[in-house]
């Protein structure tokens, strides 16, 4: 597996925690998302989420752009299975700046997926962590996440407690 260039990342790997990256097994990289990751099955682990349909090479690197752009805002972690050269893992913090407390920081956990074979290794949960380690670094005083009720026992195995409802309006 070659190494992606830095230049390709959505953000600097100092990020990664490496007492995470240590706990993950040897046979995972984790990394922030690269501009090739299209290529490396991105949008069939997200199908584990929801509708997720392939887009073009060209709009990939489009989106891609424009979160980077967004400086120290979009955090899309990528767990590598080093021998496929393939992501199992994805997910996101997206960091948002309030007015409230004080001008504080609020990171959005979005969009976790774990490859089916892969499930149950605890990688979801490596993953969260890594996840609230890049919100605390970027000095977020909470994490927030909408999920199905299926999914509150994960959470609450990752440290998260049930609070307030979700709403929302289709457009
Ligand atoms: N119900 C009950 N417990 C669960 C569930 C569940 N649905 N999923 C995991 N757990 C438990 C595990 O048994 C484990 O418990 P243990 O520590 O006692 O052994 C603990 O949670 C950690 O499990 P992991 O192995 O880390 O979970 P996994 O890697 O399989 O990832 C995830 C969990 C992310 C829910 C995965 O199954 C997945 O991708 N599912 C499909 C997509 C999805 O629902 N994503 C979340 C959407 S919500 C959002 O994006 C904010």
């Amino acid at each position: 597996m070659a190494a992606v260039p830095d230049s390709e990342l959505l953000f600097s790997r100092s990020y990664i925690p490496a007492a995470v990256q240590a706990r993950v097994g040897s046979d995972i990289e984790i990394r922030p998302l690269a501009q090739s990751d299209n290529a490396r099955g991105h949008f069939d682990l997200l199908t584990v989420l929801t509708e997720a349909p392939q887009v073009s090479a060209e709009r990939y690197v489009e989106r891609f752009q424009s979160m980077k752009a967004c400086k120290d805002t979009y955090f899309t972690v990528a767990f590598i299975h080093k021998p496929t050269d393939k992501l199992v893992a994805v997910g996101t913090v997206f960091i948002e700046r309030k007015f409230l407390r004080g001008t504080g920081i609020v990171g959005h956990i979005e969009d976790i997926a774990v490859s089916k074979s892969m499930q149950g290794r605890k990688l979801g949960l490596h993953l969260i962590n890594t996840l609230e380690e890049i919100a605390r670094s970027c000095g977020c005083y909470k994490v927030i996440l909408d999920c199905s009720k299926d999914n509150i026992p994960f959470y609450e195995k990752c440290g998260f407690k049930h609070k307030e409802y979700e709403m929302a309006m289709y457009l």
